[in-house]
């Protein structure tokens, strides 16, 4: 076996002779392998005296993932940073998130002051807001919402409450004995909730709240 083995092998260094640090001058052939496969040329260097490499060619799946991921990361980069065809993932993801809360604020009655507060930022549902308030409510609170029979919705004096749900309950309910007519049954919840943040669209969020009874008492913050 061992003869048939050296004789195999008789032009070749074997694995053992180069880990018997046998010089690589010695093998009958310098550029060869010892017991690997024959497309495998050594390279020329040498580490530490004995230490040799392959020049082993990258497998093809690799070097196509490479390249893969060379041209994604290009069109990755032109479509979103450079020419910015496409929104960011985030940037998408944000949008549709608020678009998802600012559709499910305009179908359900139910919301809370944060959603309103991200309706009244809305440009579409503000615009559909002020429509519905120029038909239905400018006569009594007038078409900037300054006020007339009805009391002015832009300043930060409330009768009823100025908070989001405070606002779209008295416009849902009404307060018949003042002359402010109910309006849940006429408009809907949809239309009462963009009428709601367009009149948050006059207010920032945080802002005081003074109570009409307080306002009357102080001269200063009179309300019309
Ligand atoms: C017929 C006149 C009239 C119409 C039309 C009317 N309102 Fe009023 N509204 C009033 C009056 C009067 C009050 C004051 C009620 C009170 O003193 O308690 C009022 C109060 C309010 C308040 C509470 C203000 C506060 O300071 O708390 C809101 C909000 C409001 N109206 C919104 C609306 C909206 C929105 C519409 C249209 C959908 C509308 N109103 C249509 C007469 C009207």
């Amino acid at each position: 076996m061992n003869s048939v083995i050296s004789k195999i092998c008789r032009c070749k260094p074997t694995r053992e002779t180069l880990m018997n640090n046998e010089p690589a001058e010695k093998s009958h052939a310098p550029q060869v392998q010892y017991d690997a496969p024959l497309d495998d040329a050594l390279r020329p260097h040498v580490y530490d005296g004995d230490i040799q490499e392959y020049d082993k060619r990258l497998p093809n799946w690799w070097l196509w993932t490479l390249y893969g991921a060379i041209a994604f990361a290009f069109g990755y980069w032109s479509l979103f940073h450079h020419w910015h065809i496409a929104d960011e993932p985030g940037t998408a993801l944000d949008a549709e998130m608020k678009a998802n809360a600012l559709a499910a604020a305009a179908d359900s009655g139910v919301l809370d002051d944060a959603q309103m507060w991200l309706m009244s930022r809305d440009p579409a549902v503000v615009a559909a807001g002020q429509s519905t308030f120029s038909s239905t409510c400018a006569s009594c609170h007038n078409t900037d919402a300054s006020g007339k029979i009805g009391p002015n919705l832009r300043d930060e004096v409330w009768i009823h409450g100025g908070s989001p749900h405070e606002i779209v309950s008295t416009i849902t309910t009404g307060v018949a004995v003042k002359g402010m007519p109910t309006w849940g049954p006429v408009l809907g919840k949809k239309k009462i909730n963009e009428v709601a943040a367009f009149i948050l669209s006059l207010h920032k969020e945080g802002e005081p709240v003074i109570p009409a009874a307080q306002a009357a008492a102080s001269p200063k913050t009179a309300q019309n």
